[in-house]
């Protein structure tokens, strides 16, 4: 699964109000090269959208973000989730995560938070917000201490074409994460071509880096 993820490079953050958008938006994503989801938990239409993408979309790699509460991983297993996210570390859901058999990236943007992400057996970590909390040269500082670890992460937020490949660069960087190419503005107007033109973009830039 993560091999998937490592291929790509790119994870859509998505925020679904509606899941009769849901397989639109897939098809646009896959138009456009990419076969990766990240369905945020951040509306109630989260758990359906995943249900639907994994039904119709065996080819993609369907996940749940924004996990912050335990039925969440459960309610996203039970839908078709492969792999999960959240933007911080709750000991408790990366317990339930392991449980449920879903791969989890837990948040991080501290050292200390790296650390306690290792010492629950994390490898592959959110890092959040990610130019907000440094970027490129804050990743460039933890990779010093903890790139030898073989700790990987995808930094999140703040991310779009014209910075990703200076984050696909670093070797600590296992794949950027973002929401601006599935925009929610986009969805809502159904501009499912620009949405696949973002795509292409994004995965072109990903290429260069
Ligand atoms: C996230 O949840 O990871 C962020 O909201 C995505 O950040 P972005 O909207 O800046 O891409």
């Amino acid at each position: 699964m993560i091999d998937r993820i490592l291929a790509k490079r790119i994870v859509p953050v998505i925020v679904l109000d509606d899941p009769a958008s849901a397989e639109p938006l897939a098809e646009a994503l896959l138009a456009g090269g990419l076969d990766i989801m990240e369905v945020t938990f951040r509306t109630a239409a989260a758990e359906e959208s995943i249900r639907r993408i994994s039904a119709r979309f065996p080819e993609i790699l369907v996940g749940a973000g924004t996990l912050l509460e335990i039925e969440q991983v459960k309610r996203a297993k039970d839908a078709g989730a492969q792999f999960g996210l959240a933007p911080g570390l709750n000991p408790k859901i990366v317990e339930v995560a392991r449980a449920e058999g879903i791969q989890f990236s837990p948040g991080v943007m501290t050292p200390s938070e790296v650390e306690q992400a290792m010492a629950l057996g994390c490898k592959l970590l959110k890092f959040f917000p990610a130019e907000t909390a440094g970027g490129v040269g804050m990743l460039k500082n933890l990779a010093g201490p903890y790139g030898h670890t073989g700790v990987k992460v995808i930094p999140t937020g703040g991310i779009t074409s014209a910075n990703l490949a200076s984050y696909l660069k670093l070797p600590v960087v296992a794949a950027i994460g973002g929401s601006w190419f599935v925009d929610k503005a986009l969805i809502a107007a159904g501009d499912w071509k620009e949405i696949t033109r973002l795509t292409k973009e994004a995965l072109a830039a990903a290429a260069q880096a």
